[in-house]
């Protein structure tokens, strides 16, 4: 049996990481599989409500480190995963995405000399300022097999020196679980739930801390909002970080004032999927929402200055319009106006990403 330990910490390692388990447990040679939350996310609808939407198999240890500021919260996995990888001694490590909990277990697990795999290896967004781009180089200069999901992704890594056989192009692992969920999520309850027509509204996603931080540019976006909620209605699943900083700011008001906005908690996954899948528009500064909308067809603008997707860019749906309000409105009408770009799907974004992963390690480890 070959011993491959997963990690996940943080809400968008939840669904990159359960086709490849899926994968991993159908294959006939057997993989004896362990599954650690790093407890980064805790919350029922940050974490929980993900294991039960995706039936992700539960984690077999939970740190429960919960938030901090970086350094605490690296710190604190890195802690609990070495107790974790010396009692249990993998053949393996996979780890996935860009997330504190990616970095951490990754440099952990390499000081003991067990063998990292990298899920979503090779996206730079070229900004060093976000701490994700930090956690993505460091992982992917640490792991021994860099699973990647689009080809700008390896030539990033073969521009940084890393040898061509430990690159594997896989495809998109989150496109897996779009694929496998979609028919479930146009059975969400959702649209009715909140009143909303398909094709009526906007969805809006906002936490990157370059926008919900700095106290100007959040303000902007908020008067970018406040005009596109009276061309169409907006639903706001707000994270909690970006609770946390309307709060601390006083912006409650700011957003009470739009009454065509309509804030809710964050949505499980098949709620989200569905509330993207009939979206006129999509409105977010996350990564994986820009590669769903890719997938699913529907616009999407990007807040932000950049993007370590930019395939979703040149062949998908999306655009980068930064925090610039007059940009950010001129970008929304023009969709509004029917002028929406057709995008294509990316080469292996065809829902068997994890079984080529599994391929690669089956190679790797038969005995
Ligand atoms: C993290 C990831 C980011 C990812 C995002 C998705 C890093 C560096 N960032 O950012 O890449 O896009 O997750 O959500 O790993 N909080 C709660 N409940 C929770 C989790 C967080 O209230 O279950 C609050 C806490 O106040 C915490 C803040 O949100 O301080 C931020 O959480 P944290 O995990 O530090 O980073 P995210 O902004 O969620």
């Amino acid at each position: 049996m070959i011993k491959i330990l997963s990690v996940v910490g943080a809400r968008p390692n939840f669904m990159k990481i359960d086709p490849v388990l899926r994968a991993l447990e159908r294959d006939a040679r057997g993989f004896a599989l362990t599954l650690v939350h790093t407890g980064q996310h805790y919350d029922e609808n940050m974490s929980r409500v993900f294991f039960h939407d995706l039936g992700l198999r539960p984690p077999d240890i939970d740190l429960g480190v919960g938030s901090g500021s970086h350094a605490e919260q690296t710190a604190a996995i890195m802690i609990g995963i070495e107790q974790v990888l010396i009692a249990h001694r993998p053949d393996l490590v996979l780890v996935v995405g860009d997330v504190n909990s990616t970095l951490a277990t990754a440099i952990t697990a390499a000081k003991l000399h067990v063998p990292v795999g990298h899920i979503e290896a090779g996206l730079r967004s070229f900004d060093r300022r976000m701490p994700e781009e930090i956690n993505r180089i460091v992982t992917d200069a640490l792991s021994a097999h860099l699973f990647t999901p689009s080809r700008d992704a390896n030539e990033n890594l073969r521009h940084e020196g890393i040898a061509a056989e430990r690159i594997h192009l896989v495809g998109n692992v989150m496109i897996d679980t779009l694929r496998r969920c979609q028919e479930l999520a146009a059975r969400s309850p959702i649209l009715d739930q909140l009143a909303l027509q398909r094709s009526k509204y906007v969805v809006l996603t906002l936490h990157r801390p370059s926008n919900v931080d700095d106290p100007e540019v959040l303000a902007e976006i908020l008067e970018a909002l406040a005009e596109i909620q009276k061309l169409i209605p907006i639903v706001f699943p707000i994270h909690p970080r970006t609770t946390k900083q309307v709060h601390e700011l006083g912006y409650q008001s700011r957003l009470a004032d739009m009454p065509s906005l309509r804030l809710i908690p964050p949505c499980g996954y098949l709620d989200f999927v569905a509330l993207q899948m009939n979206a006129k528009l999509i409105l977010t500064d996350s990564g994986g929402i820009q590669e769903e909308a890719t997938a699913l067809g529907v616009p999407c603008l990007t807040l932000r200055e950049s993007t370590e997707r930019p395939i979703t860019v040149t062949e998908g749906t999306n655009r980068i319009v930064g925090h610039n309000k007059g940009k950010i409105l001129r970008a929304v009408r023009e969709i509004l106006e029917g002028q929406v770009f057709e995008g294509r799907i990316p080469e292996l974004w065809d829902g068997y990403a994890a079984e080529r992963i599994v391929a690669v390690l089956r190679d790797a480890y038969a005995a």
